[in-house]
């Protein structure tokens, strides 16, 4: 039989194949992203309490198969781990971490200090009035000490405080910071640490290309040094679109931030195709709905895929240059129509900003995404 191009490949993935089976693993195990990317930076995806119910399925299938760290959605946020004083959800970060040990993901803990999705009664005495300074840290300690306590050794790293600085670079006006001060930020920090002393302790933020928010931060990295408390990385959120941000800006933001000795998370990323108006992820915002704005219900234009890949790649690109100060890169969600961005900052559109398509078909995307070690 002459040996064409065609049937020696065949033959190559034959042998492939075999020895993999030899050697007990599958083949497909050889171009998962986490074993891709092995030698750069761990690769995660995020789960759900719901899908941490299930014993099996094509999405923990996936999330075993490809990924190597994993973050909750929503299950360790404040509202739903902590929805009432006495009241804790533990089941979901219980199931959590287990699915973690048993199949080898660095599990990441978010969020701890966040203005979003935490229950008011945080903020307020029973009139319903600031609680101020004093019992406003107390409850903030208490909040931490007992969730990072609750998983303290089993945990990869914590997102610490999330979006405390606004894009302009001043601090965030949230209830933590009027009615405690910038030195919530410190606090929660210095407890986390101590709840949890092998936790890698982050700070995680949107929009971290914006020349101002990267100054802050840099600012914010140095004070918290300054005052002995440990800030081991940050997270850069990666909420991304076609042609925003200016890669090169996002570029500076990682360099700036390496230069400061932590280490860099890239902890949530997905790529929005819709027109969008809205560059940040302040996710109380809502826009109105039109047709206009939500162009793709019937199927995303092969073109559109293309460019969404393009921009993976060249996203891709610039990370693989920094892969020495980034530790994790993290997509927000499995497949299309299970991502937040169907419903932000407009609800009920058809977005695809993910890897994996509605009926968990790998996309353009993943395709490149992979092909860029495969070479
Ligand atoms: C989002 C979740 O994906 C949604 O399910 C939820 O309704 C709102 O929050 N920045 C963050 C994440 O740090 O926690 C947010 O997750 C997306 C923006």
């Amino acid at each position: 039989m002459a040996l064409n191009r065609r049937n020696f490949l065949a033959g190559l993935s034959l042998l492939a194949a075999s020895s993999a089976l030899r050697k007990g693993f599958e083949f497909e195990d050889f171009h998962s992203l986490k074993a891709l990317y092995k030698d750069d930076f761990l690769f995660g995806n995020i789960i759900t309490g719901k899908q941490l119910e299930k014993s099996s399925g094509p999405e923990l299938e996936l999330l075993e198969r490809e990924f190597n760290a994993l973050t909750m959605e929503n299950d360790m946020k404040w509202q739903l781990v902590h929805p009432a004083p006495e009241v804790w959800h533990f089941d979901p970060v219980n199931r959590f971490m287990d699915f973690c040990d048993r199949h080898g993901h660095q599990a990441i803990g978010h969020v701890l200090v966040w203005h979003s999705q935490t229950p008011s009664w945080v903020f307020e005495t029973e009139q319903g009035k600031p609680i101020g300074r004093q019992q406003l840290l107390d409850r903030m300690k208490g909040h931490i000490q007992t969730l990072a306590g609750h998983c303290k050794g089993r945990l990869y790293a914590w997102d610490v405080v999330n979006e405390a600085i606004e894009d302009n670079g001043t601090f965030r006006k949230s209830a933590w910071y009027q009615q405690i001060g910038a030195d919530f930020i410190a606090e929660a920090f210095r407890t986390a640490h101590e709840a949890d002393p092998s936790a890698q302790l982050l700070y995680n933020d949107y929009n971290m290309h914006i020349p101002a928010k990267r100054r802050a931060v840099v600012a914010l990295i140095r004070s918290l040094k300054a005052q002995g408390i440990p800030i081991h990385g940050v997270g850069m959120q990666g909420h991304i679109g076609l042609d925003y941000p200016d890669l090169n800006e996002f570029e500076k933001s990682i360099k700036a931030f390496a230069n400061e000795g932590v280490k860099i998370h890239i902890s949530e990323i997905d790529i929005d195709v819709l027109p969008n108006p809205y560059r940040s992820a302040e996710i109380s915002t809502r826009l109105n709905y039109a047709p206009w704005k939500d162009p793709y219900r019937e199927g995303l234009p092969p073109a559109v895929s293309d460019e969404q890949a393009d921009r993976g790649e060249a996203l891709f690109k610039v990370l693989l240059n920094h892969k020495e100060s980034i530790e994790r890169v993290s997509f927000w969600g499995l497949a299309d129509g299970m991502s937040w961005k169907n419903n932000f900052p407009i609800r009920g559109r058809v977005n695809y900003p993910l890897l994996w398509g509605r009926n968990f078909e790998e996309k353009e995307i993943l395709r490149r995404l992979r092909a860029l070690k495969s070479q």
